[in-house]
């Protein structure tokens, strides 16, 4: 079996990354992590990466004038990677659409919300807010509009009187470590694609 090619987008803690990698350890899982790309030098993540003999590589954000240039010299990092699927993991960018519309169907993100609920950040806090009683993660393709791409895969969790958002963060958490390898099986066994 030719296990799909997959590169995970980082900027920080890398625990997405970890679950992932651990993962496609198993010797039935149908994709391979092929390099881990960080816009943060000082992800947490990368250090992993390394110490599991996968490729790593940094593109600072911070050293070119724009977006748009950050972003070309991103997808062709990637594309010399070859890769079927791209992850994003924690990935603190907003990407261009030029970006997005060249890797789309083969671009998907995890975010903490059971999406189309929470788009955008502090998410575990705004759902204790609006008094929901379940919170989650989605596992979904990217597109040009931020967290709204077609879903692939949620978990629900539910929200307890006493959580903080960091309790609930903890909770969503662990539901990303299991659904997002689960997500990538999908797609590496070709069970999901991407339609318009
Ligand atoms: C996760 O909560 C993920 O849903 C969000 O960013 C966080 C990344 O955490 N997009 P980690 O770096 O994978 O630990």
């Amino acid at each position: 079996m030719l296990k799909k090619r997959v590169i995970i987008l980082i900027s920080g803690r890398g625990s997405n990354l970890q679950a992932i990698v651990n993962d496609s350890r198993n010797k039935n899982c149908p994709y391979q992590v092929v390099a881990v790309i960080s816009n943060n030098p000082l992800a947490e993540g990368l250090e992993f990466a390394a110490n599991n003999d996968i490729i790593t590589a940094i593109l600072n954000h911070k050293q070119f004038s724009s977006r748009e240039a950050f972003d070309q010299e991103l997808a062709k990092l990637i594309d010399g990677f070859q890769p079927d699927i791209i992850a994003l993991a924690g990935f603190m960018r907003i990407l261009t659409n030029d970006f997005v519309e060249y890797f789309k169907g083969r671009l998907i993100n995890i975010h903490p919300s059971l999406l189309p609920n929470f788009a955008g950040l502090h998410t575990h806090q705004r759902a204790i807010e609006a008094g929901v009683s379940e919170h989650g993660a989605t596992v979904h393709f990217v597109i040009t509009e931020v967290d709204a791409g077609q879903i692939i895969l949620q978990a629900k969790v539910p929200v307890l009187k006493t959580d903080t958002p960091e309790i609930l963060g903890a909770r969503v958490l662990e539901e990303e470590h299991r659904i997002y390898p689960q997500a990538l099986c999908l797609l590496a066994e070709n069970k999901i694609r991407f339609e318009n």
